[in-house]
């Protein structure tokens, strides 16, 4: 059985999760607007990992006989300046979720939840690989500079992006 606390953290995580499908969803549309289809797959791609993420959240305090709370999503930023505007505020949000997942971490070592501990394990495994991955896309643009040509020489490369990596 899941502790109300454990549950309760972990359903503002579902939550949070739930949000990162949101924004990313809402960045690709903004991507779509740019013309830059492939990074708005990319985007796109990314927004059903983050309901995968929250999904998983979901399965384990069901699993655990707690209960799912849902909660109201808040509203998402709708317009960036550029896409190398966008990608930085994608590397900032990842940041805070991987901060969120230490403290979950952090949580369920003090609870001495044993079972929410080797779940969280997944999740900051996750998170280097979320970081890093946008990291990379964000020197990419750095190189790109101001060049449309490698712009959408890149956006092409986002478009090869597999619904599972
Ligand atoms: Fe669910 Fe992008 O972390």
């Amino acid at each position: 059985m899941i502790s109300k606390k454990i549950q309760d953290a972990f359903n503002a995580q579902f939550n949070a999760e739930t949000y990162s499908a949101y924004l990313y969803w809402s960045m690709s549309a903004a991507l779509e607007n740019m013309g830059l289809g492939g990074f708005a797959h990319w985007m796109r791609v990314q927004a059903k990992e983050e309901l995968g993420h929250a999904q998983r959240f979901y399965d384990h305090i069901i699993a655990r006989g707690g209960q799912v709370r849902f909660a109201a999503i808040a509203c998402p930023p709708s317009q960036w300046q550029d896409v190398m505007a966008m990608m930085a505020d994608t590397l900032a949000h990842e940041k805070k979720v991987t901060s969120s997942i230490h403290d979950l971490m952090d949580l369920a070592l003090t609870e001495k939840d044993h079972a929410a501990v080797v779940f969280l394990q997944w999740f900051v495994n996750e998170q280097v690989e979320e970081e890093a991955n946008v990291q990379q896309i964000i020197q990419r643009l750095e190189m790109a500079g101001q060049s449309k040509g490698a712009i959408l020489m890149l956006d092409h490369q986002m478009a090869s992006r597999k619904a599972d990596s």
